[in-house]
């Protein structure tokens, strides 16, 4: 990191930074409607709804209320944290997503069912509705589609849904518990539902910036506020934007310098390519969701970083040319802080 910090100076203010960012704005703004909940036109309406006076930034405030079947958010919180989803029944969705800890779990790495590494850094499951696509290459575009990565993984849960369907039938009192709720009972469909329909309900409103986008200016200090202004002017904004501050745009890791150039390059860290087969997706992963990003260190898909100071250092020099030091990075991190919402009670 000192190493990449000294090479900076070379690249700052090139003209083609500004290129690019024009560019990801444009993407950003084109892509800012979609979502898998806004699809469904309940969240939207109410996000819309919801902005308050400071409605001309790049950034929104979340919706204070999602409109979900409390019933199916129910039985899909009980399979979040039911380990007969995984082969040996040793892990449950929430053994890697711990709302304890940002929805995420706090390592490097997590390993699956039979204890393997699993070689990409896990990402959280709050507000992961808001997102247009889901996992970091955006292989998945809905939540219910997305279930069936972690179980039927090798790493990660190493089961068939056969295999789910015919332990979970065993148990009376989940399947009369479907009954109630699904008038075909418990299907694979109906599965996926509850637990899509429970993800939904993971958003974190409240957070400290949203008050302030609704107009209460005492809601951040001067400090995160001039944080605030050099996430915008040094261009951080034209990525991390939108309801849930990033999620909505795929963008290269290292636009400005080879972030890899010191180190064997994984499959996992062709992002994109992996996806898409083309030469230009090489390293492009979808922009991650910087709300509660305090709670979920490590960070990057490669989980190297441990201190959101060393983050947004990394950042600002691999994706914008710019060396920051100090004051400035402290002020963009007591901005991020300002992006921790409440996780809702129960979850
Ligand atoms: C062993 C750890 C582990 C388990 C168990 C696990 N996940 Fe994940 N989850 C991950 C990792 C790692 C990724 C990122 C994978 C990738 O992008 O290639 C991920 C990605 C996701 C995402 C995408 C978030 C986003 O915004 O892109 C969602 C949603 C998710 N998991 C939900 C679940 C659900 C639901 C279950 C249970 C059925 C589950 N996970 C089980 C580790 C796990
Ligand atoms: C050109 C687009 C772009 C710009 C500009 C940009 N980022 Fe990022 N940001 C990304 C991408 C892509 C990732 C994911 C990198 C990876 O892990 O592969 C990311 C990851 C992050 C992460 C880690 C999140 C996590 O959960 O692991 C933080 C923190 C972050 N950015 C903050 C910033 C800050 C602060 C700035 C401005 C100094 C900034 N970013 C500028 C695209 C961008």
């Amino acid at each position: 990191m000192v190493q990449s910090i000294s090479r900076i100076r070379s690249f700052a203010r090139s003209p083609f930074l500004w290129g690019i960012v024009a560019v990801a704005l444009m993407v950003a703004g084109g892509q800012l409607a979609l979502s898998d909940v806004s699809n469904t036109g309940q969240v939207a309406a109410t996000a819309v709804a919801t902005v308050g006076p400071r409605a001309d930034e790049p950034i929104l405030p979340l919706p204070t209320v999602v409109p979900v079947d409390p019933a199916k958010v129910r039985l899909g919180r009980r399979l979040f944290y039911d380990r007969r989803l995984s082969r040996n029944d040793s892990v449950s969705c929430a053994s890697c997503h711990d709302m304890a800890k940002g929805g995420a779990d706090g390592r490097k790495f997590a390993r699956g069912w039979n204890g393997a590494l699993i070689e990409i850094n896990t990402p959280t499951v709050l507000n992961s509705s808001l997102n247009p696509t889901k996992f970091w290459d955006g292989r998945a575009r809905t939540l219910e589609a997305q279930i069936d990565g972690p179980v039927q993984s090798r790493v990660e849960m190493g089961s068939t849904w056969e295999q789910v369907l015919g332990k979970l039938s065993k148990d009376d009192v989940l399947a009369k518990a479907f009954r109630a709720v699904y008038h075909d009972g418990l299907t694979v469909a109906n599965i996926k539902d509850a637990i899509a329909t429970f993800e939904r309900s993971l958003i974190t409103p409240n957070a400290r910036f949203d008050r302030y986008l609704r107009g209460d200016d005492t809601a951040i200090t001067a400090d995160e506020k001039a944080g605030y202004q050099l996430f915008k002017s040094l261009g951080c904004v034209a990525c991390h934007q939108g309801r849930n501050v990033g999620g909505n745009v795929f963008q290269k890791f290292g636009v400005i310098d080879d972030y890899y150039r010191d180190r064997v390059v994984l499959s996992k860290d062709m992002g994109r390519y992996n996806v898409t087969g083309r030469y230009e997706d090489r390293h492009v992963f979808r922009v991650p969701s910087l709300r509660n990003v305090e709670l979920t260190a490590p960070y990057f898909h490669d989980g190297s970083v441990g201190t959101l100071e060393e983050a947004v250092q990394i950042m600002a020099w691999y994706q914008l040319g710019q060396a920051i030091e100090g004051d400035q990075v402290s002020k963009i991190v007591a901005f991020l802080k300002t992006l921790t919402g409440s996780i809702p009670e129960g979850s």
